[in-house]
């Protein structure tokens, strides 16, 4: 069973596809019963006829008990300015879901999707000392599809001809685009500091721009999500960037960050090694920094 916390637009796009695809029987969870119910009577109508799957919702932890993978959407508040904004309460909530979880799926992969992303990927490993190869914070590899959008814009290519686009570091203001790989139809592809700088910054923004235009992010998180979930129900693998908790690799300890990393049925497998210069290794280390002074701010 798949488990989604928070019945919002995010969540429920998840759902979504999860359904549409037959991946596994889904239940949605949310503070308010009946939006949780509302959503599932809706996502039934999309079940295929041949699935053997259903969805139900409620406000009932309890109903967590059996879940291979529960995902975390949740929100004390929409519409936030920024990430960061209602980090406080967005703790708070994440250590209470934590020990509901802790109690009624202990076996549980968890997909943190919550912002601010890494700080709480941080704090629900602490909390409930899962292995922090099953805590898995969803966010690098949606900003890396962004990265790859831009790429594709500025020098008018397709996105798939784009190969080693990578973003890593914090699902925020400092994350960081690695262009030392980037490859366009097979030929490695060297960027001026000022197309870097420009790239580097349409990415960071990407966020706002959508509320510039009265709207937040809702598909492309949800379909990032669902690639892992797919990836560990139909045991599959892929490399993908995503934030976990680090105890040394990148030479960083005791933080939340988003890098680069092989997921199979069984979570997360190896945190793999990339090249990148030195600038990209200054702009990785202020991200982390920016990181932990946010989990210290709690
Ligand atoms: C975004 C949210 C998922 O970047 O943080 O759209």
């Amino acid at each position: 069973m798949i488990s989604i916390i928070g019945s919002g637009s995010v969540g429920t796009s998840i759902a979504f596809l999860c359904v549409c695809n037959a991946l596994d029987d889904v239940l949605l969870i949310n503070r308010t019963k009946s939006k949780a119910i509302a959503k599932s009577l809706d996502l039934t109508n999309a079940i295929p006829s041949t699935s053997k799957f259903s969805i139900s919702g409620t406000d009932d932890y309890s109903k967590l008990t059996g879940s291979k993978i529960v995902v975390i959407t949740a929100s004390t508040k929409t519409n936030l300015k920024n990430r960061t904004e209602n980090i406080s309460q967005q703790v708070t909530m994440i250590k209470k879901i934590a020990e509901k979880i802790k109690v009624y799926s202990p076996s549980a992969i968890v997909l943190i999707v919550s912002n601010p992303l890494d700080v709480l990927t941080y704090f629900f490993q602490k909390e409930t000392q899962f292995s922090r190869f099953k805590v898995i914070g969803v966010a690098s590899s949606l900003d890396t599809s962004r990265f790859q959008y831009h790429i594709a814009k500025k020098f008018s290519v397709l996105q798939s001809s784009i190969t080693n686009a990578l973003v890593i570091g914090e699902h925020g203001d400092t994350m960081v685009p690695i262009f030392s790989n980037i490859h366009i139809n097979g030929q490695f592809f060297p960027m001026s500091d000022v197309e870097k700088d420009s790239i580097t910054l349409d990415v960071r923004n990407y966020w706002k721009t959508l509320r510039d235009y009265k709207t937040r992010s809702q598909f492309g998180i949800a379909k990032n999500v669902y690639d892992v979930i797919d990836t560990i129900l139909n045991k599959k693998k892929i490399s993908v960037p995503v934030s976990l908790v680090l105890e040394g690799e990148y030479g960083e300890y005791n933080v939340a960050i988003g890098v680069p990393t092989k997921i199979d049925q069984d979570g997360i497998i190896e945190i793999q090694n990339i090249n990148f210069d030195q600038s990209e290794k200054n702009l990785f280390k202020i991200s982390s920094k920016t990181i932990r002074n946010n989990i210290q701010s709690i």
